[in-house]
């Protein structure tokens, strides 16, 4: 049996203010194991997102447990919540959230040199050309296409090496052939590093790629299905 290495335990967060509050995760129970690729779907507004912001430790809960590689992120403080992200978790979201005015090779760096990382731009280097940016790395985000950005975004996630890369929509903002090029990439990337990939999508055909689908529904699990390697690999 392979390791758990996400845990949600009676997971529940209620958003916004007063006059406009929602209740949105709704005492959530969740185990993922290492290596898995889950798929997450569900109608807009369910909680898809928010549930990737409290499995990236970006959103805290109100009540229950969140536990990964057997830290509690529940019980850090920021400072030591930050340091986890930082080494632990990648992410990715739809539009790409790049620094415009920083090339792709600072994209990468900067945050790796932040985080006291020795030889950030010789990692940031290696990563952008394993993502198949080599020759892009002077440009700026605005002098590369929705796909070469979506590539820097996710080697900016990949540079410290996390246990569990985290995707909202990542092909989203893409046409077909490029979005099926970026989940190409992510579960290339995923197979050789042995990561846990968390995927958010309205895509079906992207999310029966992945190993296992969980549907959420108005702040709750409403179906939780494992699919054989072999099946999922069928769809790709
Ligand atoms: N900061 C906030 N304050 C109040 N309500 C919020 C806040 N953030 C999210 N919500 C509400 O929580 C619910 C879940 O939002 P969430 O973004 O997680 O949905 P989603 O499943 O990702 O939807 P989509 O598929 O459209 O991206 C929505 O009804 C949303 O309006
Ligand atoms: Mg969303």
């Amino acid at each position: 049996m392979t390791e758990t290495i996400i845990t949600l335990k009676k997971a529940d967060l209620t958003l916004g203010n007063a006059a406009a509050s929602v209740h949105v995760l709704k005492g959530i129970d969740l185990e993922i194991r290492r290596g898995e690729a889950v798929g997450i779907v569900g109608p807009s507004g369910s909680g898809k997102s928010t549930l990737l912001m409290v499995l990236a430790g970006l959103e805290r809960l109100d009540s229950g447990e969140i536990i990964i590689r057997d830290t509690p992120l529940h019980a850090l403080g920021e400072d030591a919540l930050a340091d986890f992200r930082g080494r632990n978790i990648g992410i990715v979201f739809q539009s790409f959230h790049l620094i415009a005015n920083m090339t792709a090779l600072e994209n990468v760096a900067v945050p790796l040199e932040l985080a006291n990382v020795k030889n950030a731009f010789d990692i940031a280097r290696a990563e952008l050309t394993s993502v198949g940016l080599g020759e892009r790395l002077s440009h700026y985000p605005g002098q590369l296409s929705g796909g070469e950005q979506q590539r820097v975004a996710i080697a900016r996630a990949l540079a410290p090496s996390p246990a569990v890369l985290i995707a909202d929509e990542p092909t989203g903002n893409l046409d077909t052939e490029t979005g099926r090029q970026i989940a190409d990439l992510l579960f290339a990337k995923q197979a050789e590093r042995g990561m846990t990939l968390l995927l958010v999508t309205h895509d079906n055909a992207l999310a029966a790629r992945c190993t296992r689908q969980i549907r959420v529904r108005s702040g709750e699990i409403a179906a939780d299905s494992v699919r054989s390697a072999a099946a999922a690999a069928a769809f790709a």
